[in-house]
């Protein structure tokens, strides 16, 4: 099922932009840019906030939802745009080099890329947060608290009923750290720190997964899909086409993708690696990357997804403990959560709970049967990509949960009905009962599963 088409039919509210403008005209935006995946914008996922970064759509509550008090939210953020890894860097610099001083020929291109672009990347980088991250992550909290102006609040934060959690890793810390002072600076709040834990338990389980780490993260035979697909039809006449131009090696094609890219995401520069890649191209770029994902933390194996169920417990857990407050009359005591990890934090409890599951599998011999397919983290996963739940109090005991996917709402897979949007907590409960009652991180993690 194409869920964001589904999700295109609930009906939005546009608020009033903000009177803060921010205003991002005069990007020259790259025609490929919807095509990124992991290394995307976030505004090429939400163009309304080219006009008005601060802009938010708020979702419109299903009929008889207008009393619906919301008393808990927890928002698990991937961190903001950052620099490419020192091995990413390594493999564009090399790139760099062999286009530099290898190439020759009357190619405009080439030739714009040899005098008008410099490398400037090093490794010392190495995935750090950028100035753009910063401000996604900044940006994303304002944003939230217009979404959620009960919840996400000055009042809610100084009493302590916010709590933050990050991934250890330097991009994460400065995502939360960012967040945190989105906030701060939003309501002038000057001298007061507020902490966060490090849990690297919750936000980078896939490490920590044994099973994980040797069946799929160390296997190349749990990607094999992804090499047939980089060696079949598609991607070979992709590559036989740039490297033409450039006179490099078919394998470093990938890399002219990501610098363009990464110039965009950084910089908001469309530099001369992007008109290397006409749209069709960059489809076939994009699925290579996607059937990466797919197969090494989406449903191509099955442990990618359990590897979450530590995360998918927490969330739950919290959930009822609000619930449990909420309903014997007591203050929910952790109001907001905001949780900061990775795309591979997202992308195994994003399957786990069935979003962006096609009726067949990504392979590298399906590519045209899969124009349509729901999984594409382009859409999925830009940089500061949130999956939001909120816990709502409708009164008479009757409890409601609503998810959102990067600021939009989306029905949990499976969950329909007129108020599908915002189903009774109690049968989300009921619909996720199988994983409630197991998904053991020890269990599935355990490198030989012994039959119980
Ligand atoms: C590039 O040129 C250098 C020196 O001329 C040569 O040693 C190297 O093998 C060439 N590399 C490629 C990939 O053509
Ligand atoms: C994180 O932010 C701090 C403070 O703004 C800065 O000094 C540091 O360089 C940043 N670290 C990374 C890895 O971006
Ligand atoms: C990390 O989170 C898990 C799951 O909620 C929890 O059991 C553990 O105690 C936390 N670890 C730390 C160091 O706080
Ligand atoms: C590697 O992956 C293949 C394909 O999924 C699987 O059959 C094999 O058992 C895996 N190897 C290890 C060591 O887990």
């Amino acid at each position: 099922m194409p869920l964001y088409q589904s999700c295109r039919q609930i009906p939005y509210l546009i608020l009033v932009p903000s009177s803060i403008v921010n205003s991002q005209d005069n990007v020259d935006i790259p025609a490929i840019a919807k095509y990124f995946n992991t290394k995307g914008r976030y505004e090429e996922v939400n163009p309304y906030l080219h006009e008005d970064i601060l802009a938010v759509i708020k979702p419109v509550l299903p009929p008889a939802s207008e009393q619906c008090q919301e008393i808990h939210l927890t928002a698990i953020i991937r961190h903001g745009t950052r620099y490419p890894t020192s091995r990413n860097i390594r493999d564009m610099q090399q790139l760099y080099k062999i286009v530099l001083h290898n190439a020759s020929g009357e190619d405009s291109l080439l030739k714009e890329i040899q005098t008008q672009w410099t490398m400037w990347y090093t490794e010392d980088m190495d995935g750090r947060l950028v100035q753009k991250g910063v401000n996604d992550l900044k940006h994303l909290a304002v944003r939230l608290s217009k979404l959620f102006p009960s919840l996400i609040s000055e009042e809610k934060l100084r009493g302590g009923f916010i709590r933050f959690t990050t991934s250890s890793k330097h991009r994460c810390v400065n995502s939360t750290l960012s967040f945190k002072a989105g906030l701060t600076e939003l309501w002038a709040i000057k001298g007061t720190v507020f902490v966060h834990a490090m849990n690297d338990t919750l936000m980078r389980f896939f490490d920590q997964c044994k099973r994980f780490v040797q069946e799929v993260d160390n296997n190349g035979s749990a990607v094999v899909e992804v090499n047939k697909f980089k060696q079949g039809p598609e991607m070979s006449r992709v590559q036989e086409k740039i490297a033409d131009r450039l006179k490099v090696l078919h394998s470093l094609i990938t890399h002219a993708f990501y610098l363009c890219a990464y110039e965009f995401a950084i910089k908001s520069m469309n530099s001369p690696w992007c008109q290397l890649f006409d749209e069709d191209d960059a489809k076939v770029m994009e699925y290579a990357s996607d059937l990466r994902e797919f197969w090494k933390r989406g449903y191509g194996h099955d442990i990618n997804s359990k590897s979450s169920c530590v995360l998918f417990h927490d969330m739950f857990s919290r959930l009822n403990k609000a619930a449990g407050e909420m309903m014997s009359g007591q203050q929910v005591s952790e109001a907001v959560t905001v949780q900061v990890g990775h795309a591979d934090t997202l992308l195994p409890l994003l399957t786990l709970l069935g979003f962006f599951k096609d009726s067949t599998a990504l392979t590298s011999t399906n590519y045209a049967a899969q124009t349509h397919r729901s999984f594409r983290t382009s859409h999925m996963l830009p940089y500061a990509a949130n999956l939001v739940l909120v816990l709502y109090d409708c009164g008479g005991g009757e409890l409601r949960l609503q998810p959102l996917l990067n600021e939009k709402p989306v029905t949990f897979p499976g969950l329909t009905g007129p108020r599908a949007s915002m189903p009774l907590f109690q049968d989300v409960k009921e619909h996720y009962r199988g994983l409630l009652q197991g998904c053991d991180f020890e269990t599935e993690c355990q490198l030989f599963k012994h039959p119980t």
